[in-house]
């Protein structure tokens, strides 16, 4: 048995009860490594997690947190039967941490085959950045999306961590890329990553139709091939009447959906939820247009897919993930708070 610190809810519903605990950690069970965790990485799912929103938060008390980076202190007895044997790891091993749920701890015991090798030279920080993003844009714009080099594609809020790295992916594949962000700051670093300033718009709702036009224009193209989309709300018709024939319109999250405050506004959740984006499946059949969604809690359900994935994410973008905030464990909630409030740029990571 060990101790270990856990910022932990006692249901979904409010950020204002999340609270820092200190609580046995029982040894790792069969096919189990125990991590001493020194890096955390957070996740808009974080969030909509914790008010409630997210349909995979556990019923009850838990902790957040979908990814970290540690050491690996001790292992438990090997699994039985023929399940996959998980990632070979010794104790003083480095390791990326995936996990569903149980993430913001100073350790925590997981499922060998949801560890991955720290790269050599990553510092915990970068490993902690990693894997989400990572797993996200390489399913949605490769495995999906099929996105191949020449083709145009559209990535939404592109200055974020997942964002990010999609860009990173698009670009190593030979794509041209439009991107979007909420806010003008968040220009210079996606022209320090390559994108011209009118490959980029920052979204206005009232005339956004207009605003990818000229985008599209500036890239020497008349609709997208790919759209990657996390916002849905009032960018999703005018994204996806731009797809060409053949066009993919991958919808992975509804950032637009995220409440402003601590608890959720019921009422102005329910007209959003109204309000969303309809469209009419008959009208792909005619344009030849694609809508495709996912969730991650999906492939992490697939544990033997995992290692190809991680591995295939790692052979194509192979560079650590821009932080663009860091916090100590002791303030989870304003790191949390952060990455709610929508200004953030690449990984927000708090580090124990
Ligand atoms: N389906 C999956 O398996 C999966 C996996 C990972 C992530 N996701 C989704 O991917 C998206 C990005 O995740 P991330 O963790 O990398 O976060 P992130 O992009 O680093 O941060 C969230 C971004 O959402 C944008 N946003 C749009 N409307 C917002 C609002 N009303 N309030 C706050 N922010 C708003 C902001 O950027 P701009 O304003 O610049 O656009 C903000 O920076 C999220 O929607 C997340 O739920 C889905």
């Amino acid at each position: 048995m060990t101790t270990r610190r856990a910022w932990k809810l006692p249901s979904a519903g409010s950020l204002d009860r999340l609270a820092l605990v200190t609580e046995d950690l029982p040894p790792p069970g069969a096919g189990e490594a125990r991590v001493r965790v020194e890096a955390i990485g957070l996740n808009f799912a974080d969030i909509f997690a914790g008010l409630g929103l997210y349909s995979a938060t556990p019923s009850g008390a838990f902790i957040p947190g979908l990814e970290c980076a540690g050491v690996v202190e001790a292992l438990g007895p090997s699994r039985a039967g023929s399940e996959a044997a998980g990632t070979a790891v010794a104790p003083g091993d480095r390791v990326m941490v995936l996990t569903r749920f149980g993430g913001y701890a100073t350790a925590l015991n997981v499922d060998t085959r949801y560890l991955v090798p720290l790269p050599p030279r990553w510092t915990m920080a970068d490993g902690a950045a990693y894997l989400v993003p990572a797993l996200t844009a390489w399913y949605g714009l490769i495995h999906l999306g099929a996105l191949a080099h020449g083709q145009v594609v559209l990535i939404h809020s592109a200055a974020g961590g997942v964002g990010l790295r999609a860009l990173a992916m698009a670009q190593a594949t030979g794509a041209r890329v439009i991107g979007t962000v909420g806010h003008g700051d968040k220009l210079p670093l996606l022209e320090a990553r390559g994108l011209a300033r009118a490959q980029v718009v920052v979204r206005e709702p009232s005339r956004f139709g207009a605003q990818l036009d000229a985008a599209l224009a500036a890239v020497g193209a008349a609709r997208f091939d790919l759209v990657f989309d996390a916002l849905a709300g009032p960018f999703f018709l005018p994204s996806l009447t731009r797809l060409a024939p053949e066009g993919r319109h991958v919808l992975y999250g509804a950032a637009d959906f995220m409440p402003s405050g601590a608890r959720t506004n019921w009422m102005r959740l329910a007209w959003q939820y109204l309000r969303r984006p309809r469209l009419d499946p008959m009208k792909l059949i005619d344009q030849n247009r694609s809508v495709l969604g996912f969730n991650l809690i999906w492939l992490f359900e697939r544990a033997d897919r995992l290692p190809a994935a991680a591995a295939a994410a790692l052979a194509l973008s192979p560079a650590p993930s821009h932080i663009g905030a860091r916090f100590p464990f002791e303030a989870v909630p304003q790191a949390m708070r952060a990455l709610q409030g929508g200004r953030t740029t690449g990984k927000v990571v708090v580090e124990v």
